[in-house]
């Protein structure tokens, strides 16, 4: 039988060009973004290697934004799927499975005992689908609409999620939909908003956020009540997007000091660091700073479902305050991620991932600060907690970000004619930073250290070809 569908693609394997032909005419181009011309075309992936058609490898070191982190096809969790597939694969979330339940109680519990605090979950799909959730929950329990957020932050693309992104870009095509966030920026030290060095600044980017509740005419703050206009603040405890920006260790305390003195929420996003990126369950942990709502998604299912969720206080989420159909969605709950959600959970408490990610991202750190040291004319700021690292491509003076090289060693990367000690191999390398100068490095969490060395090879190769005028002191 023919049809309009399969007359117009062939039975076998089509060709690459083929490909791109359709593409160009049918995929919205706004759903994806394009860094290469031709874009590449991968068709499988293996532990922490995309397989292009000809079967050449690319050593993947950012794992689809840190939702891999346990490796494609990992095993275990690949199984699970599998089961959950034969046994209950679809289910409408009015009614229960156990999946749901059993992951919803290992995080709240886990959160007890991290932080002392009840809690409950809330799921849905997609980390932006996630943030609207949140900020439902804010509104809901404080009556109240304006949040403060980072500069340089990333929380998605829904209407709510981009009007606390704080890139206009994201915003310019739709208008305003839902109240734009107050953007407080974010301590990136190495270019400190305030031209200050963190060796003398005192944290002086804190001081001048508190400045914003101190006089009663210049001021979020009225004092007659106690009350403040701005009611959450949104953070992600180290910056993704913005390229993997790591605060100093006292920035989150004393800013959580000013917030509970203000009676103001902390909406942590871990949809990109939690789950161990950053060498903790939580990236905030490592702050000790206890948040109000937590909100995650890509890692929770090793990216094999989009299932995201948060976690809120008690006093927040009780059913009391945010009844029954609340809001929610067809997919929220569903078994699938629910059961592969869990086996995650499960897999990171019994194998130690805290120690593995902590000692594995310190050798790894420790390689890179090496290429640092050895080509200041091309890097010129490393930096890593857990196994989220940063590298900054700079000019020769090592500061001025040089955005044209960045994008030319990732082209390089992408065309897999590298020498991995003699194989063959290309680097899958993610572009990220307020500059897009700065490569941030997911890698896989199974990476032994022989392969770490391989990557750093790989990364010196690039610069070797991209910059061969800058390669001496
Ligand atoms: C920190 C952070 N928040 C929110 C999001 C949005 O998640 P999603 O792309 O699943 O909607 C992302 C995605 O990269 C993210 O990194």
């Amino acid at each position: 039988m023919s049809t309009v569908i399969d007359e117009s693609i062939s039975a076998g394997i089509m060709k690459e060009s083929e490909l791109f032909a359709l593409e160009q005419k049918y995929c919205s181009a706004g759903d994806t973004v394009h860094y290469l011309d031709p874009p590449k075309l991968f068709d499988r992936a293996e532990g922490h290697y995309l397989y292009d058609r000809k079967n050449t490898p690319y050593l993947d070191l950012q794992m689809w934004y840190s939702a891999a982190s346990f490796g494609y096809g990992n095993q275990r969790l690949n199984q699970v799927l599998k089961d959950q597939i034969d046994k209950l694969p679809q289910l409408a979330c009015q009614y229960l499975h156990e999946e749901k339940i059993e992951l919803a109680a290992a995080i709240g519990r886990l959160n007890k005992s991290k932080f002392g605090l009840d809690g409950r979950v809330h799921f849905n799909v997609g980390g932006s689908q996630a943030i609207e959730d949140s900020l439902k929950l804010v509104r809901n329990s404080t009556g109240k609409n304006l949040v403060f957020a980072f500069m340089g932050g990333y929380h998605g693309r829904t209407l709510g999620a981009s009007a606390i992104t704080s890139s206009y870009r994201y915003r310019r095509r739709y208008g305003h939909f839902s109240d734009r966030a107050h953007f407080v920026p974010f301590p990136y030290c190495f270019r400190c908003p305030y031209g200050k060095k963190r060796e003398d600044c005192n944290l002086y980017c804190v001081d001048q956020f508190a400045k914003n509740f101190e006089t009663e005419y210049n001021s979020f703050w009225d004092a007659k009540v106690s009350e403040s206009e701005f009611v959450a603040f949104y953070a992600e405890p180290i910056q993704a997007t913005g390229g993997y920006v790591i605060p100093p260790a006292e920035y989150f305390p004393a800013l959580k000091k000013i917030l509970d003195e203000r009676n103001i929420l902390l909406v942590d996003d871990e949809i990109q660091m939690g789950f161990y990126r950053a060498g903790k369950f939580w990236a905030m942990e490592n702050f000790n700073v206890e948040p109000d709502i937590i909100v995650f998604g890509k890692a929770l299912t090793n990216g094999l479902n989009p299932l995201s969720g948060l976690w809120a206080r008690e006093e927040l989420i009780a059913p009391e305050v945010f009844p029954p159909g609340a809001t929610h969605s067809t997919f929220s709950s569903n078994p699938l991620g629910t059961a592969i959600g869990l086996e995650v959970v499960r897999m990171i408490e019994e194998d130690n991932y805290g120690e593995l990610t902590r000692r594995k991202g310190a050798y790894f750190l420790a390689q890179i600060r090496e290429l640092q040291r050895r080509y200041p004319r091309v890097i010129g700021d490393t930096n890593g907690i857990g196994m989220a690292l940063r590298i900054e491509i700079c000019r020769e003076d090592g500061y001025e970000p040089d955005r044209e090289l960045t994008h030319r060693m990732f082209a390089e990367g992408m065309k897999g004619d590298l020498d991995a000690r003699g194989r063959r191999s290309g680097l899958v390398l993610d572009i990220g930073g307020y500059y897009k100068n700065v490569f941030t490095l997911a890698p896989c969490f199974d990476m032994t250290e022989e392969e770490i060395d391989i990557a750093v090879e790989l990364i010196e190769q690039l610069i070797v070809r991209c910059a061969p005028d800058r390669l001496s002191h």
